[in-house]
């Protein structure tokens, strides 16, 4: 079962991610090794991200052995889109540090239909031959998917081009101005690549979150709610705050 961590709001929460972060990047840097992190978008890892680019502008934090995967992109997006997961991670990361554009690995929005099977099945291999993820940052939709997984995903399934549901595109509405705005796909790592990370973080913020917490960690594991498939992973980590534990 995951491991619960519970704080009195999100920007302490964040801070104790932040470091467990920068504690793994320094100690794989010591050891003169690759870090692979899969880094996740959404509101709840924004301040995870100030508080490691504070670190690096301030502490001399670096991110020259980092090598990140993330979870998801919108399909069809432009990277460089003002909605596109490409545009967000720059914008709130990756710009501000010193990660080495070769070690950016964020699903592409912009291929053929044509050309999704072999670029899904390569971004797999790619995150093996790295020896796999060693930490995934996870955040969590309120119907309980992760990445684009949403209710009913396979616990077998890879990276691949998914539906979005249309509970996930009037949530994402609120940022596209209108739910026609929303992209009706995407393409996300599946839920057994993200199992297959050697740790993983699951952070989740506010009450809007709490009664899918307590569907994923109390009830029995459901397809219909692909954040519990976390439950049998040997090393997670779900960090909380005081409203998004509250019905645990
Ligand atoms: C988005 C992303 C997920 C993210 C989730 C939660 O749609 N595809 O990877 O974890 O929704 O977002 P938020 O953190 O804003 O609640």
């Amino acid at each position: 079962m995951p491991k619960i961590f519970n704080y009195k709001n999100f920007n302490k929460g964040s801070i104790v991610v932040a470091n467990k972060i920068s504690g793994l990047i320094k100690t794989k840097g010591k050891l003169n090794e690759k870090c692979v992190l899969g880094l996740s978008t959404g509101s709840s890892p924004i301040k995870t991200y100030s508080e490691l680019i504070k670190m690096h502008k301030k502490e001399g934090l670096s991110f020259k052995n980092v090598v990140i995967f993330n979870l998801d992109e919108f399909y069809p997006m432009k990277p460089n889109s003002q909605f596109s997961y490409h545009k967000f991670m720059f914008n709130k990361f990756l710009k501000h540090i010193d990660i080495q554009k070769k070690n950016v690995n964020i699903p592409k929005g912009d291929i053929s239909n044509k050309e999704i099977r072999n670029y899904c099945e390569n971004f797999e291999k790619k995150i093996d031959n790295l020896g796999g993820i060693d930490l995934q940052l996870l955040g969590i939709g309120t119907n309980g998917h992760i990445g684009f997984n949403e209710p009913g995903s396979n616990i077998s399934s890879m990276t691949r081009k998914v539906e979005i549901s249309n509970h996930s595109r009037l949530v994402l509405s609120k940022d596209f101005k209108s739910i026609d705005n929303v992209p009706k796909n995407a393409i996300t790592m599946g839920v057994k690549t993200i199992l297959k990370a050697k740790k993983i973080i699951l952070i989740a913020w506010g009450k809007t979150k709490s009664e899918i917490i307590r569907k994923t960690l109390k009830e029995k594991i459901n397809p219909l709610v692909p954040a519990s498939y976390l439950q049998n992973h040997k090393n997670t980590e779900f960090i909380l705050d005081n409203d998004s534990s509250s019905y645990l």
